[in-house]
């Protein structure tokens, strides 16, 4: 079956990826990710969702109770390689899926996390599913990049991005890796976006921060429904 282009992208950039996220967040990553895990409370069955170089994976196993699981899906088999290379304990299954396709039975988990994937997946196609497997009173924890409510400084990210950022960047990526990069900062929604669109799916909001002049969302939302 041919690739898609997220696998195929993060299949060429997992040696780089943790040095990269590294440089891009001012080191400030693995604080945030402790915040985001601070915030939630965890359940048994625990999912994370393109779970990359097994970052927020390796966390969440220290502060987890050992009867509980981890599910580490990804898309891209080499970011999971690097992942497994990090992690291990019977309690955590690494998962080679896509994120649309999730092999969960109807309300079967506790917990599910994004971490700098959300704005990468279709939010409406990937709520849905969230709505399928999630138990009531399940959580979605979400660490994402924000779109600023100013237009302005909006518009200075994206030419930063694109433009000034594009020749150090290219130094590691191809052009078809950054434009993918460019490309999804522009599906990042503001923070009232965020929480409207998960109140609209029936979540409550848990927990909410924001980080770096509000260009990062620290999000916990609460599943209320029962469907
Ligand atoms: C920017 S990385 C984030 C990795 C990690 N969660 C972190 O915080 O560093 C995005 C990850 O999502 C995965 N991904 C992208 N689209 C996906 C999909 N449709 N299904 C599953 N994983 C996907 C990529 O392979 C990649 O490992």
């Amino acid at each position: 079956m041919e690739k898609s282009v997220a696998e195929k992208i993060f299949d060429s950039v997992h040696r780089s990826y943790d040095k990269f996220l590294n440089f891009a967040t001012f080191s400030k990553i693995n604080k945030w990710q402790e915040t985001l895990i601070n915030a939630t409370p965890n359940g048994k069955y625990i999912l994370d969702i393109g779970t990359g170089t097994g970052e927020i994976v390796k966390k969440i196993n220290q502060k987890i109770d050992k009867n509980s699981y981890i599910y580490a899906l990804d898309i891209s088999f080499n970011m999971l390689k690097v992942a497994k290379s990090k992690i291990g304990g019977e309690n955590i299954l690494f998962l080679k899926s896509d994120a649309l396709k999730l092999p969960f039975k109807e309300k079967s988990l506790d917990n599910v996390y994004f971490s700098l994937v959300f704005r990468h997946l279709p939010a409406l196609e990937i709520t849905n599913q969230l709505k399928y497997v999630l138990k009531k009173d399940g959580y979605v924890s979400i660490l994402e990049i924000a779109k600023p409510r100013s237009k302005i400084l909006y518009n200075l990210i994206l030419l930063f991005t694109d433009k000034m950022f594009r020749p150090i960047g290219r130094l590691i990526f191809s052009k078809q890796e950054w434009d993918y990069f460019v490309e999804s900062i522009k599906n990042s929604i503001t923070k009232q976006e965020l929480l409207e669109f998960f109140k609209s799916n029936g979540f409550t909001t848990h927990f909410y921060q924001s980080k770096l002049l509000g260009l990062i969302h620290i999000a916990v939302l609460k599943k209320q429904t029962e469907e």
